[in-house]
Parts: structure tokens; sequence; C-alpha cells
């Protein structure tokens, strides 16, 4: 068989086997059988070396013609591959979009931050900024610039989760005081900020009482602020939260940060003061603590306390969202039973 003749057998071998391919791993296979270094291709040109100087660049050049035709024709059976691979896929994976969607199930934010949210409102309402905490706190912002030294009795109220000497989980969102009152600048005007936050005490856990629960810290610092600054402000909070015909009653209370210290009660929403189970038949429900700061803490703060005085509270979002939801065991806030959650969904 001439080189011509081998050359066209090969033509016609690999065209009849191109329309056999079904796949591109095969197509590359035989690209690489025919036209490869090592490929028939190659071997048939090799007996180029026996013909003459006459016939060398005529079979070459029809070489190079089968070479390009079968180049073409494997590129062409590649597009057709590819082709027909995606118009399966398409085939096989119709999606009908006149089928009704999944419903998305929308959760909700939990009813303490709801509540949490709602108390933040009524505060940056009355020009109060809102300030973060930290839930890991020193010994020295929890307790001793609280006013409650190293081995003062009153630390008993409030033993919690120590991490080294120094380091605890905070008692109560208090020590934000602390650290808001060093940082600020008179200059630029009074200071009003709560501090909503999760406190923690080692407290054996029951229906009223959780290891963990939520505060929310509230300072006013300026001069001339008195006592009835902070009932005026506390009855604004009552009645937003609680209806505007609650009233509230000051009690002399104690705390080592606050002097005088109060205890501050609601007259019972339920049954307006005449005796119900919510206010244990007294009429009225404790729900804060709160006091005009300590001249030792303004102090300790490098604010003079003869120029300066301020009024503090320290109220628990989850006994008010308690009160308000007719929940009587505060573990449900943190068992996360979505059947409990999804009675607080907010409205859309
Ligand atoms: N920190 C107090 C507590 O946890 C509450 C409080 C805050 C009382 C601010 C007075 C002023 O019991």
């Amino acid at each position: 068989m001439s080189l011509q003749q081998q050359l066209t057998a090969l033509k016609e071998e690999a065209i009849s086997k191109l329309s056999h391919i079904h796949t591109l791993n095969e197509l590359n296979d035989l690209r690489v059988e025919m036209l490869g270094k090592k490929g028939t291709l190659t071997e048939v040109l090799r007996g180029m070396k026996n013909l003459t100087a006459e016939e060398r660049p005529v079979v070459g050049s029809f070489a190079n013609e089968i070479r390009d035709l079968l180049t073409e024709k494997i590129e062409e059976r590649k597009t057709y591959l590819e082709q027909a691979a995606l118009r399966s896929t398409l085939e096989n994976e119709t999606i009908d979009v006149t089928l009704p969607g999944k419903k998305v199930h929308l959760g909700t934010t939990h009813v303490l931050t709801q509540t949490m949210m709602e108390i933040e409102d009524v505060f940056l309402g009355m020009g109060y900024q809102v300030v973060d905490g930290r839930e890991v706190e020193q010994d020295y912002y929890n307790f001793e610039r609280m006013n409650l030294p190293k081995d003062h009795p009153a630390r008993d109220m409030q033993d919690t989760f120590y991490i080294t000497d120094e380091l605890l989980l905070r008692t109560h969102t208090s020590p934000v005081q602390a650290r808001t009152m060093e940082q600020h600048d008179f200059s630029q005007g009074p200071l009003r900020m709560i501090s909503p936050g999760k406190v923690f005490r080692r407290d054996t856990d029951d229906a009223t009482h959780s290891h963990q629960f939520h505060q929310i810290e509230g300072l006013v610092v300026d001069k001339g602020i008195t006592m009835g600054d902070l009932k005026g402000t506390l009855e604004v909070l009552v009645k937003r939260m609680f209806g505007e015909e609650r009233e509230i009653r000051l009690r002399p209370s104690y705390f080592p940060f606050t002097e005088p210290s109060v205890e501050v009660d609601i007259s019972c929403f339920k049954c307006g003061g005449t005796g119900c189970n919510v206010c244990k038949k007294t009429g009225w429900i404790e729900i804060l603590g709160a006091g005009m700061v300590h001249p030792t803490v303004l102090e300790m703060s490098g604010i003079d306390a003869n120029v300066y005085s301020g009024f503090a509270f320290g109220l628990g979002p989850d006994r008010v969202a308690m009160l308000r939801y007719g929940v009587n065991d505060i573990r449900n806030f943190y068992q996360n039973d979505v059947r409990f959650l999804e009675q607080f969904k907010v409205k859309e």
C-alpha cells in the first residue's frame, strides 16, 4: 500500500470510529490514538523517509490535509457531544415552576429580646444611649467599684461563677455604670445610659430563679439630679410597659452602691390594686431596685460628688416578661422549646 493509500485508509477509519463515539473521554482517546506523538498518523509519516524528493512534498501536504480534516472532525464531534450532554441535563432536571412553593419557616426574636427592645425604645425616646457591657467582668468593676470591697458581707447576696480570683461572670449589670462614668466627658452633656444584658448568679434554679437571667441597668448623672427625677423616669417606663393607670411606690432598701436605696413596686396591673394572685393579695408588685448613686461610687469614677449627683436602677426584663405574659416559670425562657417561644411571634 502506498503512503497515500495508508493515509486515506487512516482517514476513513478515523471518520467511521468518530460516529461511534459517545463520550468526551472516548473522543480524547481517539484523538491521542490518531494524532498523538505516538499516534497512527505519526507512524505512517515515518515512512516518508523512503520516498523520493518529488514524492515527499506531495505526500506531505496530503498528510497535512488529513491531519487538519481529522482535527476539525474531532472538534465537531466534541461540540456535538457537549451539546447533547447539556440537552439531556436540561431534560432530566426540569423544574415545574407552577408547583406550589415550600413554606419557609420563619422564626422570631426571643420574647426576652422583644421585651428588652421595647424597654430600650422607651429610654431612647428620653435621650439615653444604649451601652454594651461585658459578661465576663473583673471583680474590680463588678464589686469593688460598686462599693463592695473584698470581704464585704453584701457580696454574699450575689454569689457567682469565678473564672479566676479576679475574673468572674458578672452578677449584675451595675459594673457598666463604673465603666461608663469613667469614660464620660461632662463637657459634652449629662450622662444618660441604659445597658441591657445577661447576668449570672450561683442560684439553684427554680420557678423564679435562674443561674442566668437579664438585667437592664440605668444611670443618669448630671448636676442637680434628684430622687424626683428617678421617680418620674420610672413612672414613664412603668406606664409604657404596664399601662397608663399604673402607679409606683418606693420602699426603702439597701444596695452598697446607692444611697438612699429603694425597691420599686408597681400597682398590680391585673387587679388594679385590690389584691389578686399576681400581686399576692398586696396590690403591689416589686419590679426593680434603684437609688441615688453613692458618692463613693461617683468619686471612684473620677466624678466630683459635690458637684454631680445621679440615680441608677436595675430592672429585670425576665420578670417584666413573666408578669406581662403570665409566664409562671422563668426556666421557660431558657429551654428553647419552640412551642413556648412561638407564642410570642412578632406580628408583621
Ligand atoms: N445591681 C442591683 C442588683 O442586681 C440592682 C440595682 C441597680 C440597684 C442599680 C440599684 C441601682 O440587685
